[in-house]
Parts: structure tokens; C-alpha cells; sequence
């Protein structure tokens, strides 16, 4: 069915098994911690990848990424953990690559302080979200030049030392060096590397010529490369480019999105994938050396036309490699619903930014495949079956249920209303979101193939009720989720909220339905509910106000890299936004402000208030805490036991069903660090 996507590929020297290529991307552990990278690379390869790549391996140290921890091949001390990649991918039976980079004036070089360098002398950027900073890059001069192009040579050496079957050279976007140059904007140089495109292409040209001579045939040369910050415009056809990049390389990765892939490639769900992929016709016209593109491929009917359109030749996949590490293998196998979707979420990418392993909302397993031992597919069957009541079929209700009963347990899954999702039947009736169901979809067809498990919906479950029934079972796991606050008490503000009752407070879950109306919504939130509900009301007929402490609205999708998109997207509905304010009081019909620095009250009339405020646990939680006859017998997992992110609940489940009945819980391995030696000692 997908015959396209299982055709062998050559590409140079190696011979690519499929179409299916694993792509670059940081997990978080790094050359810190990397025997939790090397165990995720390795079920990768497991998983039928084609081949699978390395997260960006810095170069030298004028290219230190610190906090950020991903790979390093300065010099042979990390000749150790680079070899180790490879070995890992090769020994889960893939090609292995490594992405070689250099960043330029993208980092600032905190941890070696060194010298930032880049084409031009401009402030470095390093940090996102982005935080201006007040450190430059030096100008490069020619024998800076010379010097970057003896350290990639140097990197490359090392990369063919540690075994890699694949080299990429890294010029994605503004974050590399090579793409700097090629940048008009970021090079305004005047010598023979700026100005005209041939000067401002040349750098890379010899970093492929350089590459070219030290590889040989032993490794493939792919080049990751975006063109379209390149001539302004994003569709190209930057021909030009092409022609002179021909024959420089025996792959090319092409990307056309603005101010990186993931900023402006992976927002919601308004991404034309079609249009995208007719950017790549022109550089099918020039290339005579297989090309792919990363462009969110969500299906596998995509990415299949995509290679059947012979517009690629391959498709490059990350977050789908993250959310399904077995991807390839199930599509081989025709198991379509055993392939967990990702849902775009871009919580994986919050962990890179924020400098910490990087975890997944689909994948509870990923990142803890070394460090617990847990394995995304594989359930460690229980020794002994126990009959298990699990109350909620939100995501942890339902993650819990399918793990419980993977390892050989008896489940009844209750739930209170006709529809099983708990909170996810909100998120998804939000603009954009609507993915995020088949965090219930994928869960939901798995449990019914279950034998072992009993679904009730539509169960109304009273503590009485659970009391009576307690003695049928061995354990209960409690996963009645949480519910909205509707006052304004949070971290900063424990002010209750005077109000005389003449203005409705909506909590988000109610706010869906309303007639049309002048509206207040206030976040406390800070991620994505209150932008959405917004974006929702306004399309509906209401005159929105969206009012936020924090200077920005939804300051941690910063995190997803989602905030300027979201921004934008309200501004353009016409909505209005008011930062630096605290919900103070409603009376009289009016609402009033005050702003956060000097306490300077403002008052307007509306006719409702959305309050997205915190969230707290059901009342049944804080009712069986006092039930002494269930002692011992009961769990709260997802948000019954402490409200978070959908990710954190369906992990919270996959957890508790993994640990349930051991006699401890999983340890969390870290790598030893060396101490008072290097590597090669
Ligand atoms: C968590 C995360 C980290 C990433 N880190 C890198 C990286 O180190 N180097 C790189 O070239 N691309 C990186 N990317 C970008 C991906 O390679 C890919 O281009 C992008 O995610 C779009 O593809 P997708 O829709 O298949 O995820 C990263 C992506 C994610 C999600
Ligand atoms: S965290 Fe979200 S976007 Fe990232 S891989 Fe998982 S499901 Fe996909």
C-alpha cells in the first residue's frame, strides 16, 4: 500500500533500505548524559528507519551552545561519545549521520567564551525565547575563514573516525554559520564572501569541497540546507543557488520556511503541505542527486504521494520519529492503528528549549528508554493479574487502562459522561487543536482490541458508589482529572476576586456555547486555552478583550514556538489585548483591571468574564482521602493527582500501570561524569 516509501535508495556511496529518513533533532541529554541519547537513537534504527541522524554536533568551541547540551565533536575527547552514536544506530541495523554545525553569530559562546564569530559584526541570538542580548559576533576575517574550514575538515575527519555512514553539513536557517553567509541580510560583507550570490554561496561551496575530499566514498554527503530567508521569497524558485550548488553533494535536504523550520513549519494546524512541496520543483529541475524535505508529513498517505509525486526522494521525519520510534516497522507491517500520531503538540520542542531532556505527549516512553528502562512497545507482563478499576477515561484514565492491560491485568474503565477524552474533547474544539483527539483516538482503538478490558460510559461514580463496588477489586486508579478555578488566586495573587455577581464567570469548558456577547477573558493560564478561546469567541460574534499579567499573551508557547504565531493570529481577528493586568474586582456590570506595576485601576463593561485560571483536582480525590476503609487501595494519577499538561497526564498513567505491583518504583539512571580526566584517558 505504501509501496513508494519501502523502495531501496542510493544515495552516494551507501544504499538507503527505504524511504524513511530519521532526522536531526535534540533529545536534551547531549554529550552531558549520553547513554539515554544513544538508547533513543538506537530504537530509532530498531523502529525500520532508513537511517537515523544525530541532533547538531557543534564543531568547535567558538560554537558553544551551552545550556543547550546536544553533541560535540571539538576534538578527539569526544571521539568516546560520537563513536558510541554511531555504533548504537548500527547496531539497531540503520545507516548512522551525523549533522555537523556551526552556528556562528546564533550563540554567544556563555560556557567557553570564546570570541563569538559570524560574517558580519551584529548582536549574537542565541537564546529563545528570544531575549535580545548584548553580546557581538567579531567579523570574520580570511584567516577566520580559513580556520572555520580547517575545524570542519577536523569534525569530519572525527565523524569518519567514530564510524558515521552519513555526514550532513548543517546550513538550516539562521542557526548555522554557513547559512549566515549565504543570508544578504546577516552578510554584508564586501570582500570575496559577500555581495554577489556566487561570493556569498563560496564558503559553502569549499566547506562541500573540503567535506568532498575527506569523505571519499567512505561516508554520503547530505547537505541540510533552507533557501528561503535566502531571496525573499519563500516559494523561490532560487534556481541561481541551485545550479551553483549542483553536484556538490550526493543528498540535499531543502527547507522553505521563514526563520527556521519549526517557527513557522510546525504551527497549528494551517500549514498548506502541498504548496510546500511544489517550492521543491524547481530544485527537482537542477538536482541530479536525490532530494527530501522536512515539512510535518502527519500521514502516511503524505509522505507516500509526496515520494510518488517524484518531487522527493525521500521523506526526513522528526516529530513523528519521536511520537513513533517504530513508525516504518508498523507501516511495513500494515498495523495502521498501532502507529501513535504525533499530534503537533510541540512539547517536545519545549524541552529542547528549555535545555532539558525532551519528552512527548504521545510518547511516554521516549527519552526514558536507558534511564528507566521503559520501552514504548514492549509491556512487561505482570506476574500476578489483579482486577484494577480505573475511574476516568480522560488521557490517563485511558493510558493507564491500555498499559494495565498490555501487562496482563483485569480493567474496568468508568466513565461519568457518554463520550470518553475527559479534558482532550475541549482542547480539540479549539481553533487549530483539533489533533490533539487522537491522544483518545490512538488510546481508545488500542483499548477496544483488548480483551481483557471493560468499558462503561456513561456511569455516574459517587464515593458511595466506588465504596460499594471497592471490594470486587484489587486497586482502584483514580483519574477524574481536574477543573477549572473560577477565581483569580495564583502564585502572585492571593486577593480573592471581589465581585457582586453582576457579571457570569465562565469557566473555559462552558465558554464554548455562549450566545454572542461583549467578553473578558483573563489568563492565568499562560499557554495556550485562553488564545484559542479567543481566537473561538471572536469568530463566534463576540468583541473579545484578552487580558494577561505578562507582557505577552501565551508567553510559554514561546516554549512550542508558537507564540508570534498566536500573536499575530489575534491581532489580525482584531482582538484586543491588555498586558500587565490583574483581574481586581467585577461590580456594576464592569470589570476592572490593574496593572501589575502600578496598581492604576481601569474599569469597562462586558457581559461575561472567561476566567481561565488554575486548575485543582475533582472533589472525589479529596473525598476518598478521607474514606480510611480504601486506605492503600486507591491512586490518583493524571490531574486527580496534580493538574499539568496533557503529556504529563498521559504519563502519569503509562507510569502507574508500569510500576503497579512492582516491588519499586523505576530508578533514573544518570552517565557518570569523568572526573579529573578527559575521555581519552
Ligand atoms: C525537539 C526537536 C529538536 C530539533 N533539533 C534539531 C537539530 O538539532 N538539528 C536539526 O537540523 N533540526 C532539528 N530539529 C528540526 C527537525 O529536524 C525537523 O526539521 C522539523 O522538526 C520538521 O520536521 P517534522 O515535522 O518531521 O518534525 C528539531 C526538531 C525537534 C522537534
Ligand atoms: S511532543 Fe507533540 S509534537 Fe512532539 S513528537 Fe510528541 S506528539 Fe509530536
Amino acid at each position: 500500500m505504501y509501496n513508494a516509501l519501502f523502495q531501496p535508495l542510493r544515495i552516494g556511496p551507501k544504499l538507503l533500505k527505504n524511504r524513511l529518513f530519521a532526522a536531526s533533532h535534540g533529545v536534551g541529554f547531549g554529550y552531558r548524559d549520553p547513554d539515554a541519547m544513544l538508547a533513543i537513537r538506537k530504537m530509532k534504527a530498531e523502529g525500520g528507519w532508513a537511517a537515523v541522524a544525530t541532533e547538531q554536533t557543534e564543531i568547535h568551541p567558538t560554537s558553544d551552545l551551552s545550556p543547550y547540551s546536544g553533541l560535540r565533536a571539538w576534538d578527539a575527547d569526544d571521539l568516546p561519545v560520537i563513536s558510541a552514536v554511531s555504533k548504537a544506530i548500527q547496531g539497531g541495523g540503520a545507516p548512522s549521520a551525523i549533522e555537523l554545525c556551526h552556528s556562528g553569530l546564533n550563540v554567544s559562546n556563555l560556557g567557553t567564551r570564546e570570541v563569538p564569530i559570524g560574517p558580519t559584526a551584529l548582536p549574537t541570538q542565541q537564546y529563545l525565547p528570544a531575549i535580545p542580548e548584548p553580546f557581538y559576533a567579531r567579523e570574520m576575517s580570511l584567516a577566520d575563514i580559513e580556520a572555520f574550514r580547517q575545524w570542519h575538515i577536523a569534525a569530519t575527519k572525527l565523524s569518519i573516525k567514530a564510524g558515521y555512514d552519513i555526514v550532513l553539513v548543517f546550513a538550516m536557517g539562521t542557526l548555522s554559520l554557513l547559512h549566515q553567509f549565504l543570508n544578504p541580510r546577516l552578510n554584508r560583507r564586501r570582500d570575496k564572501y559577500g555581495g554577489s550570490l556566487e561570493n556569498r554561496a563560496r564558503l559553502l561551496i569549499e566547506v562541500l569541497d573540503d567535506t568532498r575530499a575527506v569523505l571519499g566514498k567512505s561516508a554520503a554527503l547530505g547537505v541540510r540546507l533552507s533557501v528561503a530567508d535566502l531571496l525573499g521569497d519563500p516559494k523561490g524558485p532560487p534556481e541561481a543557488l541551485y545550479q551553483l550548488l549542483n553536484g556538490k553533494a550526493d543528498f540535499w535536504d531543502l527547507s522553505f520556511f521563514r526563520g527556521g523550520v519549526l517557527a513557522s513549519g510546525s504551527g497549528r494546524s494551517d500549514f498548506d503541505g502541498d504548496a510546500y512541496l511544489h517550492s521543491l520543483e524547481a530544485a527537482r529541475e537542477v538536482f541530479e542527486t536525490p532530494l527530501t524535505t522536512t515539512r510535518f508529513f502527519d500521514t502516511p498517505d503524505a509522505m507516500n504521494a509526496a515520494v510518488k509525486s517524484g518531487l522527493i526522494d525521500f521523506v526526513t521525519v522528526a516529530r513523528q520519529s519521536i511520537s513513533d520510534p517504530f513508525f516504518p516497522q508498523k507501516l511495513a507491517a500494515g498495523e495502521l492503528e498501532a502507529i501513535r500520531p504525533c499530534i503537533k503538540c510541540n512539547i517536545c520542542v519545549s524541552g529542547d528549549l528549555s535545555y532539558v531532556p525532551v519528552s512527548c505527549t504521545q510518547n511516554p516512553a521516549f527519552g526514558e528508554e536507558w534511564r528507566r528502562g521503559w520501552h514504548p512497545e514492549i509491556p512487561k507482563i505482570s506476574k500476578r493479574r489483579k482486577r484494577v478499576m480505573v475511574i476516568g477515561a480522560g488521557s490517563a484514565g485511558l493510558e493507564a487502562s491500555l498499559r494495565l492491560s498490555e501487562r496482563g491485568h483485569k480493567v474496568t474503565l468508568l466513565e461519568q459522561n457518554k463520550t470518553v477524552g475527559g479534558r482532550v474533547n475541549f482542547i480539540a474544539q479549539l481553533p487549530g487543536l483539533d489533533r490533539w483527539h487522537q491522544v483518545v483516538d490512538y488510546r481508545l482503538k488500542r483499548l477496544l482490541c483488548q480483551s481483557e478490558v471493560a468499558l462503561k460510559t456513561d456511569q455516574l461514580v459517587t464515593l458511595d458508589w466506588v465504596i460499594n463496588q471497592a471490594q470486587g477489586y484489587d486497586h482502584i486508579a483514580l483519574a477524574t482529572g481536574a477543573k477549572w478555578r473560577l477565581d483569580v488566586v495564583d502564585r502572585t495573587t492571593t486577593r480573592p476576586l471581589a465581585t457582586d455577581g453582576s457579571l457570569p464567570i465562565y469557566p473555559p469548558t462552558k465558554a464554548i456555547n455562549l450566545s454572542s456577547g461583549k467578553t473578558l477573558i483573563f489568563d492565568l493560564e499562560h499557554y495556550q486555552i485562553a488564545s484559542q478561546l479567543a481566537l473561538l469567541r471572536q469568530a463566534a460574534g463576540d468583541l473579545v478583550t484578552l487580558a494577561t499579567p505578562c507582557a505577552e499573551i501565551a508567553p510559554w508557547t514561546h516554549k512550542t514556538m508558537e507564540q508570534q504565531s498566536v500573536q499575530a493570529k489575534l491581532l489580525r481577528a482584531g482582538i484586543q489585548i491588555v498586558p500587565h493586568v490583574n483581574l481586581s474586582r467585577l461590580t456594576r456590570g464592569e470589570a476592572e483591571l490593574r496593572c501589575v506595576f502600578t496598581d492604576r485601576a481601569k474599569r469597562a463593561s462586558y457581559d461575561r468574564v472567561i476566567l481561565v485560571g488554575l486548575r485543582q483536582p475533582s472533589n472525589m480525590k479529596y473525598a476518598l482521602e478521607k474514606t480510611r476503609s480504601l486506605n492503600g487501595q486507591w491512586t490518583a494519577i493524571g490531574e486527580a493527582d496534580v493538574p499539568g499538561t496533557v503529556g504529563q497526564s498521559v504519563r502519569s498513567g503509562f507510569k502507574f500501570a508500569l510500576e503497579f505491583e512492582e516491588a519499586v518504583a523505576t530508578e533514573v539512571k544518570r552517565t557518570r561524569p569523568l572526573v579529573g580526566k578527559t575521555q581519552r584517558e
